[in-house]
């Protein structure tokens, strides 16, 4: 198994994201610590994983409260004795409106690039103070397409991906020589999210089509004409967390489908 005995903490596993790769890894032998701003949907995803003969325990953790998130972390090394992968796929909620940039307020501008800059930021570093110990460990974190074109009408999304990518490579050019590879995941949209379905079907009413119309005209810019799943995204997750992946680092992959050229 790719990560047997891996001691993975997931932040936001109660979403579409880290609830698909936290089944991944569980499949793969990882020893699961499952964080989430609210207990419940965590809870659902470590008794899937249990029941199924993986190991997992559930937590509530702020993400972006780095108290909370140095103390959940303390408890895994206390209970396991190491971190060795740090996955972080929260997604805050997103706007009901679609606002263009010229009259989108500053504050509904700003909080994404906060949000999500403050989260990988406190959750990389303090994985990183456990992970120097050992010399060993993989950060990870995700992002999506607007952080490398333009896409009209998600505000500050786009700068938030890009400033999160950023630091992806800031962080692996500072952790690698201590042994801690730090790489992300840049999916495009998957379908069968809720939050793709909600937010394409936003768009999809603006531009006067139909779901079904919008969703292939996504799938048609792709080489294969399809849209990727989870199940793809997560085997790219396991694979990127594995010693398997020990050649990469500072690196965003691009789950684009060839939709984005590198
Ligand atoms: N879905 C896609 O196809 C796709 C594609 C590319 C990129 N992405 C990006 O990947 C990320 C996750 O997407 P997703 O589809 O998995 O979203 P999702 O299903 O909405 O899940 C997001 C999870 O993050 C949790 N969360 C939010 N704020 C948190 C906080 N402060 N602390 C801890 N957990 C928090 C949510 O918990 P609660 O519900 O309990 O608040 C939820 O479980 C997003 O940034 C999204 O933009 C998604």
């Amino acid at each position: 198994m790719m990560l047997e005995d891996k001691v993975a903490v997931v932040y936001g596993a109660g979403g579409a994201i880290g609830s698909a790769v936290a089944r991944a890894f569980a499949s793969e032998g990882a020893r699961l610590f499952l964080t989430g701003h609210h207990l419940a949907p965590v809870e659902v995803v470590a008794k899937e994983v249990v029941s199924a003969g993986g190991s997992a325990e559930a937590g509530e953790v702020d993400a972006l409260d780095e108290q909370a998130v140095d103390r959940h972390l303390r408890s895994v090394t206390d209970e396991a004795g190491r971190v060795d992968i740090s996955f972080n796929a929260i997604g805050i909620p997103s706007p009901r409106l679609r606002v263009p940039l010229v009259e989108l307020d500053v504050e509904q501008f700003s909080l994404p690039i906060t949000a999500y800059t403050r989260s990988y930021f406190v959750t990389a570093r303090l994985a990183a103070r456990r992970m120097v110990a050992n010399r060993s460990g993989v950060i990870m974190t995700v992002t999506a397409i607007p952080s490398r074109t333009g896409i009209p009408l998600v505000g500050g999304g786009g700068p938030a991906m890009a400033a999160v990518e950023a630091l992806t490579r800031g962080l692996s050019a500072e952790l690698a020589p201590q042994g801690i590879r730090v790489v992300g995941l840049r999916p495009q949209g998957m379908p069968e999210t809720a939050r793709i379905k909600e937010s394409f079907e936003l768009y999809a009413k603006a531009s006067g089509m139909t779901w079904e119309q919008f969703h292939e005209l996504g799938a048609a810019r792709t080489h294969p004409r399809r849209l990727s799943t989870l199940a793809e995204m997560a085997n790219v997750a396991v694979f990127m967390a594995s010693d398997q992946a020990s050649g990469m680092t500072g690196t965003v992959v691009n789950l684009s489908l060839g939709s984005l050229d590198d």
